[in-house]
């Protein structure tokens, strides 16, 4: 009765000191989950919790509301009627919801990236036909060609994967995409035409904004598709289709791994879309090879972890940071900014390289340290431009440069170096040497990595 009276977005769990062996539990709009255990039953907001306990789990629906007791659970919805369930089971163990050596989350996910970059991939790349296979987005290659537009949206660190993705499925399939804010586009009236595909973006799954931004794209008949990481979460339920990034539980709030699997999942999206327009199979051997070569130069740039923890005692009193890159390096310098935003508490941006000379520039100085990322592409010599104007102001620079590249070395203060590999497949590399930048500087000066003050792993609520 008091729930039908309840205007807003809840998950509830509620006793009654005169009932205690009766838990109740309802949702609307934030997660909630029943544990399906021996002899104990649980409610929670994510499997991560008691996935110790038990891996039996049912997702529970908008109005569902749940009666446990330790040996029996009901389910029933708003409106009375018993509620359809189904029991799924959890995919990880406890053992990856368990730190391990490591001594923070964080770090145990940066150096998860070369498995989880693996995982992203597995089974879907067809050396025969020299193209990715993404079965969940319930759509026939005729209907695939027929998409002439794509609209990614999304909310923090997923929305600058998807400002890859933009880039990857522009260059490797030649259609127009945009990238929108998913607390944006929710209000916004986006003209869009029938044939304009849209994904929901989110690690959770459960992203309130996102989520909203779904509905929306759905309530105006968009067909809309989600790639998320947990299994069974609101996003993946509600959307006609999408892929599974299964990067494995992320728990540190600040996203690293979801990254770098969003990333990977968007580049076989690519794929798949270039290979039934205008990539030829040679050139679908070409971006499956570079593919499979990543998991092994990943490792090679998390060998670096302890040079680059070096660095930071160099930079650790810094007021704050300056992020540059261009194409796919853009949204790194954005993602690079925002995890050293996320867990230092200190000051930083990001920008495309040449936006310098139109403002930024301004800012330059020696208390404030450039990050570069200029890896060996297309835009390389105008990055070193950058790092001369940036010089000529007495700004520190430290390059994201490819190894072997004797230039940038002489221009920069510090560099750290990421193997050879093609554009499309950098922002990957270039990535990871942020996150452990970001990771040692704020171990130094003190934070709490895994639960950086004021962040949520994943906002639920408007
Ligand atoms: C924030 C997290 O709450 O949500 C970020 O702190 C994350 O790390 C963002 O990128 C979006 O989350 P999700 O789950 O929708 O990808």
């Amino acid at each position: 009765m008091a729930l039908k009276q309840v205007v807003g977005t809840y998950g509830v769990a509620l006793f009654h000191v005169d009932v205690p062996d009766v838990l109740l539990g309802a949702r609307r709009g934030s997660p909630l989950i029943l544990g399906v255990g021996k002899g104990q039953n649980f409610i929670v907001s994510d499997v991560s919790a008691i996935v110790a306990h038990t891996r039996d789990v049912v997702y529970l629906d908008d109005y569902d509301v749940v009666s446990i007791e330790r040996d029996q659970f009901d389910i029933v919805s708003l409106a009375g009627a018993d509620a359809s369930f189904q029991v799924s089971k959890v995919e990880f163990s406890s053992e990856d919801v368990d730190l391990g050596t490591f001594p923070h989350f964080m770090l145990k996910e940066i150096f998860e990236q070369p498995n989880a970059i693996r995982d992203a991939m597995r089974g879907r790349l067809s050396i025969e036909e020299c193209t990715a296979k993404l079965g969940g987005l319930n759509m026939s290659s005729r209907e695939l060609r027929d998409v002439d537009r794509i609209v990614l949206t999304a909310c923090g660190t997923a929305l600058h994967a998807c400002r890859v993705g933009e880039c990857l499925i522009e260059s490797l399939a030649h259609i127009p995409t945009e990238v929108e804010f998913a607390s944006e586009f929710r209000y916004r009236n986006m003209p869009m035409n029938k044939d304009t595909l849209v994904f929901a973006i989110s690690q959770s799954g459960e992203t309130i904004d996102t989520l909203a931004a779904l509905r929306e794209s759905k309530r105006k008949g968009h067909r809309t598709l989600g790639i998320c990481n947990s299994v069974g979460s609101t996003i993946a339920r509600e959307s006609d289709g999408g892929v599974y990034m299964h990067a494995g539980p992320e728990i540190g709030v600040a996203a690293t791994k979801s990254f770098t699997s969003q990333v990977i999942v968007l580049t076989l999206l690519a794929l798949l879309l270039g290979r039934i327009r205008n990539l030829s199979s040679v050139q679908g051997i070409e971006v499956i090879s570079a593919l499979e070569s990543l998991p092994d130069l990943a490792r090679q740039i998390l060998d670096q972890s302890a040079q680059i923890e070096k660095l930071t005692e160099k930079y650790v009193d810094a007021a704050g940071f300056l992020f540059f890159g261009r194409q796919y390096n853009y949204p790194i310098a954005l993602e690079g900014a925002l995890k050293l935003k996320e867990i230092t508490y200190k000051f930083a941006e990001g920008h495309p390289s040449a936006e310098l000379k139109h403002g930024v520039i301004a800012l330059i100085g020696p208390e404030v340290p450039s990050i570069m990322i200029a890896p060996d592409d297309a835009v390389y010599e105008k990055n070193l431009n950058s790092i001369e104007q940036i010089k000529a102001r007495k700004g520190p620079v430290i390059a994201i440069a490819t190894e072997g590249r004797k230039q940038i070395a002489a221009l920069a203060d510090d560099v750290i170096c990421i193997p050879k590999c093609p554009d499309f497949i950098s922002p990957i590399l270039t990535a990871i040497p942020l996150q452990l930048f970001s990771y040692h500087l704020a171990v130094k000066l003190g934070r709490d990595v895994d639960k950086p003050r004021n962040l949520a792993k994943s906002v639920t609520v408007e």
